[in-house]
């Protein structure tokens, strides 16, 4: 069984876009600018802004966060994001999900200029992504995408299983799978809360790809000796022994499956890292392209 390291991949390709940075800025060019709304204090949010705001140092970019209180209109938030569509030395920026209720998450995501959209959320990046033309892929399936690649998990003519239909997880990565080439040529079925013969339909998978949000959902019997597994789950349980009081648990009953697997991902420190490096490299992306344009 191997282990797949999230954290250490993250770290190399931090390093990677880290000296090409100092390249560009060494050549004269300008460094790339990520900006990111955070709206409320949400535990989870908090978290990932800031690990995003110290992946920007890391890489050598430069960073600006954006906050608002919970009760911020729908109208002040889109003002807010039609300044960054109109700053030239942003490059590109994120809305961090979820956002109050009373806020409409797609006329906010479709208010973002797409070639600011490094979350690639806006369908113009989603329906670029489905028909395999370049655009910025979104963060989570392309992180996937970039461990499979690294570690040689064969994906041509595989069976893939995506547990879970998200918008921003299970419906890209299904997609990114099933194209043609490198990391793709799969065959891939997609499972939710409504699918028939979840097990029976787990268990002939080659590689099975848990992003529900169910913690330890995926159980040793679900699992096909030999299998890939990639765990996108990272649910907030109740830990006392944590100075926090929680500890982040997969959608994968880590401990009886990981025998059974040929490649697995730990949590933390699986898929999550590489979220966080694949918005840097399409900001990276983002701000070539904006420069080449100048
Ligand atoms: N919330 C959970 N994941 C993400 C992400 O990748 N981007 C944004 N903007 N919000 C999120």
């Amino acid at each position: 069984m191997v282990l797949i390291d999230g954290k250490q991949t993250a770290a190399d390709i931090k390093k990677e876009i880290a000296a090409e940075v100092l390249e560009i800025v060494a050549n004269g060019g300008k460094r790339p600018h990520l900006a990111a709304i955070l709206v409320g204090h949400d535990g989870g949010s908090e978290t990932y802004v800031a690990s995003k705001v110290k992946a920007c140092e890391e890489c050598g970019f430069k960073s600006t966060l954006i906050r608002f209180e919970d009760d911020i209109t729908e109208e002040t938030l889109l003002e807010a994001v039609e300044k960054l569509n109109e700053d030239p030395d942003v490059d590109g920026f994120i809305v961090q999900l979820p956002l109050p209720r009373h806020i409409s998450e797609q006329r906010v995501i479709e208010a973002i200029d797409p070639t600011k959209d490094v979350d690639g959320f806006h369908p113009v990046n989603t329906g670029k992504m489905s028909i395999g033309l370049p655009c910025f892929k979104s963060a989570t399936p392309a992180g996937i995408i970039t461990l499979l690649e690294r570690y040689h998990v064969p994906t041509k003519g595989a069976n893939v299983v995506v547990l879970g239909r998200s918008n921003i997880v299970g419906k890209p990565v299904a997609s990114l799978l099933m194209q043609k080439g490198e990391a793709g040529d799969a065959t891939v079925t997609v499972c939710h809360r409504e699918t028939r013969d979840l097990k029976d339909i787990c268990r002939r998978a080659d590689i099975i790809i848990a992003a529900m949000g169910r913690p330890g959902f995926v159980t040793e019997d679900m699992v096909k000796e030999g299998a890939a597994i990639i765990d996108v789950g990272t649910t907030r349980v109740p830990d006392a022994t944590r100075k926090s009081g929680f500890r982040l648990r997969g959608d994968v009953d880590f401990d009886a499956v990981a025998p059974k697997c040929s490649f697995i991902t730990p949590v933390p420190g699986g898929v999550g890292p590489m979220t966080i490096v694949s918005l840097m490299r399409n900001t990276l992306q983002a701000a070539k392209e904006r420069a080449a344009k100048a």
